[in-house]
């Protein structure tokens, strides 16, 4: 990619009636492919507590953990804007909380914003990191850090009453100054009456085609998570079948002894292996010389 994407690109974006794209990525492999494809946005979300790490939810995700894929993840991207999601109770507890693990993940693993759950109770400490100079995300609808509150993964958004605490909640995290804000799993009709009233984007996931952008977990999007696979998602490739496949074969090849064949073997030429025999032969000098 050759200009590298700033938040004031993603408002111009919105502006021009430009569909924003954005992937999480967890890794510099991943991070370099996406970004190679002009990705516009990497998001190194807490969802890796989920589809790296195998739990069955993004709050055992810690800070350092974070830190440690934001840091491969803005190695890989060239040109891409990355944004880090601050895990579970980083954030929440007190704004000094907030702003220093925000601190850590702008200085020690460089990403260029963060991203935060919550609606109107989280405003004074969005306000608080933005005058300090970190640019934020928000994320409303689906907060998966709420899971627990919330009594699961489920459509919010669907009723007028939380329909319109939606709406409210976009347009308080605009005003405290987020740049951008992730809807997730919220009636498209919603989300499109979200993006209708903000100035800032609506990045969507499960959100419906109305919004400014589109964000995918990256193992849903190619295929790589088995079991539920919720309804927003398209798997736009299938690699799980392939990789098992691969593994099968190579497991195969190893028992037969196909592999290594020739191609992948390193041999010594004919004069060196006179060398190798005298050193069999208990010649303890032997040079190759
Ligand atoms: O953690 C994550 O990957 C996210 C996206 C699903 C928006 O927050």
């Amino acid at each position: 990619m050759s200009k590298t994407v700033t938040l004031q690109t993603l408002l111009k974006m919105k502006a021009a009636g430009r569909k924003i794209a954005m992937m999480t990525a967890y890794d510099y492999t991943t991070a370099s492919l996406l970004s190679a494809s002009g990705m516009h946005v990497l998001l190194v979300g807490d969802s890796l507590g989920m589809v790296v790490q195998g739990h069955n939810s993004t709050l055992p995700v810690t800070l350092d953990e974070m830190i440690y894929h934001t840091k491969m993840v803005v190695r890989g991207s060239d040109g891409s804007m990355v944004v880090a999601d601050l895990p579970f109770m980083t954030y929440q507890v007190s704004v000094e909380d907030a702003l220093r693990s925000a601190g850590r993940l702008m200085s020690e693993a460089g990403v260029h914003a963060v991203k935060l759950e919550g609606g109107r109770q989280i405003a004074p400490t969005v306000r608080r990191l933005v005058d300090s100079g970190v640019p934020v995300m928000g994320h409303i609808g689906l907060t998966p850090q709420s899971v627990h509150a919330l009594g699961g993964f489920s459509v919010q958004g669907k009723t007028a009453e939380s329909a319109r605490r939606l709406i409210e909640d976009a347009l308080t995290l605009q005003e405290a100054g987020a740049f951008a804000v992730v809807l997730e799993v919220v009636p498209s009709q919603v989300s499109q009456a979200v993006t209708k009233r903000l100035t800032i984007p609506t990045i969507g996931i499960g959100a419906g085609p109305q919004c400014d952008g589109q964000v995918l977990v990256f193992h849903d999007f190619v295929g790589l998570t088995s079991g539920y696979i919720p309804k927003h998602n398209k798997q736009f490739a299938e690699l799980a079948p392939i990789v098992r496949s691969a593994a099968s074969q190579y497991i195969q090849e190893v028992a037969d002894g196909t592999f290594p064949g020739k191609e992948q073997t390193i041999s010594l030429s004919e004069d060196d292996q006179k060398w190798l025999s005298a050193i069999q032969e208990g010649d303890p000098y032997a040079t190759g010389q």
